[in-house]
C-alpha cells in the first residue's frame, strides 16, 4: 500500500481504474438482470390460461386430486399406463375433451363431440362452429373419432363434475401452450398399437362425418332405429343397457319404473319423462347423480329420433341381463 520514497507512485491511479472496471461490471450485471425480466424473449410458460370461466391453476389441483399422473405423463413425467397428455388439447381440442373426460371408459363418436359444440363456450374456445369444421381444425379429434369412436377405452370412468372437467381442460390448454421445444418428440395418437384400435366398426366411421344420417328412415322399426342412434351418439359410454350404474343410471327396466330424484321426490319414467331426460337432462336429476354431466340433445335429435330412443329404452328388460 505504501509507495517507496523517491519512486513514482501510481497506486491512486491503479485503484481508480480498478474501481471503474468493477463499477462497469456491476452496471452490466444489473442491466442484464433487469433485461431477463422483460417480455422481449418468448416465454416458455404462458401466463394465465383460461377455458371459459375456468382457470388452469384450478385444473392443476383437480389433476393432482385425481392423481392423473399415476397413469399419465405430462412433459415426460409420470406413469406410462396412459398416453402423454401435454399436447392433447392442441391435438383433440376442447369439444373432444368435453365428450371424453366425463365418460372416459368409452371413446367419443362424432355426434358425441358435436353435442358438446352446441355449448356456446365450447364452440367459442374451439373456434369452430360445426362438427366438420371442428374435425378439420383438430386433426387429432378426427383421428380419434375415426379409429376408436364408440369403443371401450382402457381409462376408467372418473366421477368428475362438469366444473372439474372444465378446469381440467383449462389445465391441458395450458400445458399445450407451453413451449416444450418439441417435447413429446413425435405427436402421436397413443394406443393405436392396441388391437382394439383397428376394429373401427362401420357405424362409428360413418358417424364421424354424417351424424344426422343416422336418423331413422320413416317407417323403420323404431326400436332398431333407437339402438342405432344410441350407438352413434355413444350414450352407452355413460349408460349401461342393464341396471348397472356407469356415469349415468342403467337403462334396464327403467321405463315405467319409479325414479327417485335428487333433492327428494320421485317421477314415473313414462315416455314423457324419458324424452325430457334426453332433451333437458337437468330438468329432473336422478338421485345420486350430478346435474350438468349429461349434455342436452334438444337441438341435435328430432322428435322422431327421441321417440325411437325412448322406444329402444322401453324395450330393455330390467332383469336377467
Ligand atoms: C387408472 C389409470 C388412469 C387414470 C387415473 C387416468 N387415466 Fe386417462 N387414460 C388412461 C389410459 C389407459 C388411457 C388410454 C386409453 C386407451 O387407449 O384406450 C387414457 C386416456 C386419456 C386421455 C386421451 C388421451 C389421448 O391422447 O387420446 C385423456 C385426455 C386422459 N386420459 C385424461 C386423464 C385425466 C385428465 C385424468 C385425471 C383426472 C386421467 N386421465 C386419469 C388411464 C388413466
Ligand atoms: C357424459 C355422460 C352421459 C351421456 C353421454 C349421456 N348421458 Fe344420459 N344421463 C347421464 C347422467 C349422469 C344422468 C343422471 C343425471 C340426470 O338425470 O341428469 C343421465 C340421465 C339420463 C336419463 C334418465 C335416467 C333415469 O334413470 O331416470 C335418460 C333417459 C338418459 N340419460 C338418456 C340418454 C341418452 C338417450 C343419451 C344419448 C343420446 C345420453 N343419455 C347420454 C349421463 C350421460
Amino acid at each position: 500500500m505504501t509507495c517507496l520514497p523517491g519512486q513514482p507512485c501510481e497506486e491512486g491511479r491503479k485503484r481508480r481504474t480498478a474501481m471503474m472496471a468493477l463499477g462497469m461490471m456491476a452496471a452490466i450485471f444489473i442491466a442484464l438482470s433487469v433485461a431477463s425480466f422483460t417480455r422481449s424473449r418468448g416465454q416458455v410458460t404462458p401466463d394465465a390460461v383460461h377455458y371459459g370461466a375456468y382457470d388452469a391453476v384450478q385444473g392443476k389441483r383437480v389433476f393432482q386430486g385425481y392423481n392423473c399422473m399415476g397413469c399419465h405423463t405430462l412433459l415426460g413425467n409420470g406413469a406410462y399406463f396412459g398416453p402423454d397428455l401435454t399436447d392433447v388439447y392442441e391435438q383433440a381440442g376442447p369439444a373432444w375433451l368435453e365428450a371424453f373426460l366425463p365418460s372416459a371408459g368409452g371413446w367419443p363418436t362424432g355426434p358425441a363431440v358435436q353435442v358438446q359444440l352446441q355449448k356456446a363456450a365450447v364452440a367459442a374456445d374451439a373456434g369452430a362452429s360445426g362438427l366438420d369444421d371442428y374435425l378439420k381444425r383438430y386433426a387429432g379429434a378426427a383421428e380419434r373419432v375415426q379409429r376408436r369412436g364408440g369403443q371401450v377405452s382402457h381409462m376408467p370412468n372418473l366421477p368428475l363434475t362438469g366444473e372439474q372437467v372444465g378446469q381440467l381442460i383449462a389445465f391441458l390448454k395450458y400445458t399445450s401452450a407451453m413451449n416444450t421445444e418439441g417435447w413429446p418428440p413425435k405427436p402421436k395418437v397413443d394406443g393405436l398399437a392396441s388391437p382394439l384400435a383397428w376394429r373401427a366398426p362401420a357405424s362409428s366411421a360413418a358417424a364421424t362425418t354424417a351424424p344426422a344420417a343416422a336418423a331413422a328412415p320413416a317407417g323403420n322399426d323404431p326400436v332398431a332405429a333407437g339402438a342405432t342412434l344410441v350407438k352413434d351418439f355413444a350414450c352407452a359410454s355413460c349408460h349401461a343397457l342393464d341396471r348397472s350404474k356407469l356415469v349415468g343410471p342403467g337403462w334396464g327396466g327403467l321405463a315405467g319404473s319409479q325414479v327417485a330424484l335428487a333433492g327428494g321426490g320421485s317421477a314415473v319414467a313414462d315416455d314423457a319423462y324419458l324424452a325430457e331426460s334426453i332433451r333437458a337432462p337437468d330438468a329432473k336429476v336422478v338421485a345420486g347423480f350430478a346435474a350438468g354431466t349429461m349434455p342436452s340433445y334438444a337441438t341435435m335429435l328430432t322428435d322422431d329420433q327421441v321417440k325411437a330412443i325412448v322406444a329402444y329404452i322401453r324395450s330393455l328388460p330390467g332383469d336377467g341381463q
